[in-house]
């Protein structure tokens, strides 16, 4: 079993879909042990507690010295054996220490067709507002490895979503949320923790 971590800063949706695929059996080869949350407010937390899943709030804020965050970081996912790291609505950046701790181990979902609105500064509602004021009429979601270069790692799955003439950036959202994100970050936890266990066994 691959045992995951969840890492999150809001309302986490995205963490409620991996719950309730995971419910629904759709992880044979894996098992979400740890939310993280980049700060006590995040209603992601309340999910996990729901879920009966341990949560952890590591906040970068209290950290005066980003290297004391990144191996806070590494020290509290490698001290619960986690083998897979999936970002879902996680905020913070992370550092070399912890993507060279989990190389091609670390996902994300970002709510657009990579490379369109994506990269530093594009998070939340802020790619959909993106979408609208250029003006494109599909956008959608991207499942990727996470590397040095934000929203720059292999992609591994992607989904189309329509833009409709009265959308505004929430109804946007949502629409990428449940046509899209909701369906692919499952899929790609579950492709990826079969990956993994096979590795383990060859
Ligand atoms: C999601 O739309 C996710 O794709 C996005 O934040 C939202 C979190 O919602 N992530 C990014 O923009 C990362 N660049 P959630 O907390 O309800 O899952």
């Amino acid at each position: 079993m691959i045992k995951i971590a969840v890492l999150v800063s809001g309302g986490g949706t995205n963490l409620q879909a991996l719950i309730d695929a995971q419910k629904a059996g759709a992880f044979p080869n894996g098992e979400i042990v740890l939310v993280m949350a980049s700060n006590q407010k995040a209603y992601a937390l309340e999910r996990a507690k729901n879920a009966g899943i341990e949560s952890v709030v590591v906040s970068r804020k209290s950290f005066a010295d980003p290297a004391d965050y990144d191996r806070v970081v590494v020290e509290t996912l490698q001290s619960r054996g986690i083998e897979l790291v999936v970002l879902a609505g996680f905020l913070s950046i992370l550092g070399k220490p912890v993507i060279d701790a989990y190389p091609g181990r670390i996902l994300n979902i970002h709510p657009s067709l990579i490379p369109s609105f994506c990269g530093a500064g594009f998070y939340g509602l802020r790619v959909h507002q993106a979408a609208l004021d250029y003006g494109v009429k599909v956008t959608g979601a991207t499942v990727h490895l996470v590397n040095e270069i934000p929203d720059g790692g292999r992609i591994l799955l992607q989904k189309a979503v329509d833009v409709l003439p009265d959308d505004t950036p929430e109804t946007l959202q949502r629409r990428v949320m449940e046509q899209a994100e909701w369906k692919l970050l499952p899929q790609a936890v579950a492709m990826l923790c079969e990956q993994l266990e096979q590795e383990k066994k060859s």
